[in-house]
């Protein structure tokens, strides 16, 4: 097998995962995803983060295989999440003169799941330095960029930054691993972002400290633990990181809707049709079609957002509040967001999404429409125009 170099004497060993359907038992794969794990050769031997327990069997042979016959001195755990951390019980077993190396807050994470000795942990602070021979690694922590004890380790030799998570995406790497040996904006730019709005987002103001923190360091490469290792453009991914992180939308609206009998969906045709004539990009949504995480994702893009249900046992439907719980808890900000449904006998469905908004973090603009019983293209015609035109001058303004 080829041997994968990263940088002289840095080698992948990370493997690609096809057979999960769910990451986090949540979010398709249906591209897979990469677990990137990183070795670097010296006087001392370390390796940055491990992959998820099952995930490929060769992993340890690879090492083994990369070592010629030397021994693992160090293993990095810049993040404790098992889809990295999961296959350090099997490291340690096969090299158990390895150090650990984290942080506190590593540490107290990983008694949790591993029984290891004190003295093979090896405890970093915030800017501490480890000396292989011709490369030194410099550990950085970076809180909830996504978990408390997330952290990137900086080797200075090659200039790279093992990111982890940040930065990373879902999909595997098929033959190359770097960015210029793949297309970024066809195979992976969505499914970067979809993973940024489903696992990281939420911590948003924790990526801009971190990308504050990391603006001082020069990199010529960025080696995350998912998806692409960035060496011809990493300033690219930074700067998408850096418009994600600050919820700056693209121009869009994103209509989702729940609806039994179709007159809520043809209330959703109606503005989006309303909205794509005057020129604006429309994204429409069945909540009961598409899976959520690809919702959220889009929902994270664009500007506007249009929420639609009809009413459900006094209440929005099921898969409408799946969406807006799903939406509280990854937080997205800057939206501009209206509701619509239909009823036959009361306007619970409209009702409940107001009530919901507050704890999406987001306040309704405009009055909602409502449609009772049919939508009729009369109906539409009268009561949607004004919404549009309430909507409209929320979104330019
Ligand atoms: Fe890829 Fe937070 O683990």
């Amino acid at each position: 097998m080829n041997n994968i170099t990263v940088s002289e004497g840095i080698y992948y060993v990370g493997v690609n995962d096809r057979r999960k359907n769910l990451f986090e038992n949540n979010w398709p794969l249906p591209k897979g995803v990469s677990y990137n794990s990183y070795l670097i050769r010296d006087r001392k031997n370390l390796l940055i983060d491990t992959i998820e327990t099952g995930s490929n069997d060769n992993y340890l042979n690879n090492i083994e295989r990369l070592l010629e016959g030397g021994k693992l001195d160090y293993l990095v755990v810049n993040h404790m999440e098992p889809d990295h951390s999961g296959l350090i019980g099997q490291v340690l077993a096969k090299y158990p003169d390895a150090k650990v190396v984290g942080n506190a807050q590593t540490g107290k994470i990983l008694s949790h799941y591993f029984n290891i000795p004190e003295e093979s942990f090896h405890l970093v602070k915030d800017g501490d330095t480890l000396e292989l021979g011709e490369h030194v690694l410099s550990f950085h922590l970076v809180p909830w960029v996504h978990w408390p004890e997330t952290m990137v380790t900086y080797d200075q030799k090659s200039a790279t930054l093992f990111s982890c998570d940040a930065f990373g995406g879902f999909g595997t790497l098929d033959g190359g691993i770097f960015d210029d040996q793949n297309d970024f904006e066809a195979d992976y730019k969505g499914e970067m972002l979809r993973y940024y709005s489903n696992i990281v987002g939420k911590y948003s103001n924790m990526v801009q400290k971190a990308l504050e923190k990391l603006k001082g360091i020069r990199i010529n490469m960025i080696a995350p633990s998912h998806g692409l290792v960035w060496r011809k453009d990493p300033a690219k991914v930074v700067g998408l990181y850096d418009q994600w992180s600050r919820s700056i939308p693209e121009e869009g609206v994103v209509i989702a809707f729940a609806s039994m009998y179709g007159n809520t969906e043809q209330m959703a045709d109606f503005i989006g049709k309303e909205l794509g004539a005057k020129g604006i990009p429309v994204r429409i949504h069945d909540v009961s079609k598409t899976h959520v995480s690809y919702i959220l994702q889009d929902i994270w893009k664009y500007k506007g957002l249009i929420l639609g249900t009809c009413a459900y046992n006094t209440k929005m439907h099921p898969m409408m509040e799946h969406l807006c719980n799903e939406i509280s808890l990854v937080s997205p900000r800057n939206k501009v967001l209206s509701v619509f449904g239909s009823s036959t006998w009361n306007g619970a469905g409209v009702k409940s999404l107001a009530k919901y908004a507050p704890e999406m973090g987001m306040e309704i603009k405009g009055a909602p429409l409502e449609i009772m019983g049919g939508a009729s293209y009369e109906k539409l015609c009268g009561a949607a125009s004004v919404f549009i035109e309430n909507f409209m001058k929320e979104y330019n303004g």
